[in-house]
């Protein structure tokens, strides 16, 4: 079904529409990139109303859940050394980020690492030939990919495709992980896009950037039922979003966390910088990393790749926007290109 003046609409589910739109958009201001993002939004949110009512319905917890009885930790740092413990890294992961940061290494020991991984090498294969890259012919090997993209590109894209198996679901979870994993890689897919039309150099970092934004908050929603429950009741109050609920029970917001655990670990830094800076990309100074990943998420959720916790998502900062350089028009013109290749994405990590 198109939307368009040709088509009459219903006019309950267009009312609907309308306000679910407008409260999704209430904090994000008024920019071009917000208003058209907003006519986006609206076609797909119609669509979704008519298909299925169901899923506009909000969440509700059982009343027997106790309120969240822990103190406010004194930081990321507190937070994680008290009853929450840092997930560990998996081994592959170590051993790429001693590859990466050794400079003796040779792009023979990174394709021996992401060999000795089937599932990484098989993710990496196909991330290669997915167009994300723009490479040119069907490559038919891991390590024909690790040669094509280059020390660098393959060590980052290994990195953050590994990072992906540290999400795992525990039972009856408040975070919602298939939101979650789309909404990781929906940033990651709109953030290289970006990158690449921004001309910003080294796109799949940014690919990278928006696979592990989110780490903090997936540790903040699996570390404690009824804290992930209060957090999320609070995101869904009137004026709140999700960093703002997080920061007024924690004192400080899932990107403070994972930004910290992205250091204890060693990643590089420019995915620090990017999962630390996320929701106020003015803190880091250096890199354009925050920046683009902050814009987009933004995106993804208006494109409805959203974590299905607060029903607003928030504000996009303008200065980032426009420093990055491309115009809202031209974003809206990649839109079907973005929507493809994240399909790609997530077909090739379901398998
Ligand atoms: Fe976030």
């Amino acid at each position: 079904m198109k939307i368009g003046k040709q088509y009459k609409l219903r006019p309950d589910i267009k009312e609907a529409a309308a306000q679910h739109v407008r409260s999704l958009f209430i904090q994000a201001g008024n920019s071009d990139l917000v208003r058209l993002l907003k006519k986006e939004a609206f076609k797909r949110v119609y669509k979704q109303m008519l298909a299925d009512p169901d899923s506009f319905m909000p969440r509700i917890f059982s009343a027997e859940i106790e309120p969240w009885s822990g103190t406010k930790p004194k930081g990321p740092g507190d937070f994680l050394t008290g009853s929450f413990v840092l997930p560990s890294l998996p081994q592959v992961q170590i051993q790429l980020q001693e590859i990466i940061d050794d400079p003796k290494s040779t792009i023979g020991d990174l394709t021996e690492i992401i060999g000795r991984e089937p599932k990484l090498a098989a993710a990496v294969l196909r991330l290669a030939n997915s167009g994300l890259y723009k490479l040119e012919g069907k490559i038919e090997t891991p390590s024909k990919a690790v040669e094509l993209l280059g020390f660098e590109k393959a060590g980052t894209l290994a990195l953050g495709t590994a990072s992906l198996s540290l999400f795992k679901r525990s039972d009856d979870a408040v975070l919602d992980l298939v939101k979650f994993w789309k909404h990781s890689i929906a940033c990651g897919v709109v953030a290289q896009e970006i990158a690449f039309i921004a001309g910003l150099g080294d796109p799949e970092r940014f690919f990278a950037g928006g696979l592990m934004h989110d780490i903090g908050l997936h540790v903040i929603f699996e570390s404690d039922y009824s804290m992930a429950v209060d957090i999320f009741k609070l995101a869904c109050s009137d004026g709140y979003n999700l960093y703002k609920a997080e920061h007024e029970m924690l004192g400080f917001n899932h990107a403070d966390l994972g930004g910290y655990i992205l250091m204890k670990w060693k990643f590089p830094r420019q995915l620090i910088a990017a999962a630390w800076g996320h929701h106020n990309p003015r803190k880091v100074k250096t890199d354009p990393d925050a920046m683009v990943i902050h814009v987009a998420d933004f995106i993804a959720q208006a494109l409805g790749y959203e974590l299905g916790i607060s029903p607003v998502i928030g504000y996009i900062d303008r200065t980032a926007w426009e420093k990055i350089g491309i115009t809202a028009e031209q974003l809206i013109e990649m839109l079907p290109e973005i929507r493809r290749l994240i399909d790609d994405v997530f077909y090739i990590f379901e398998e």
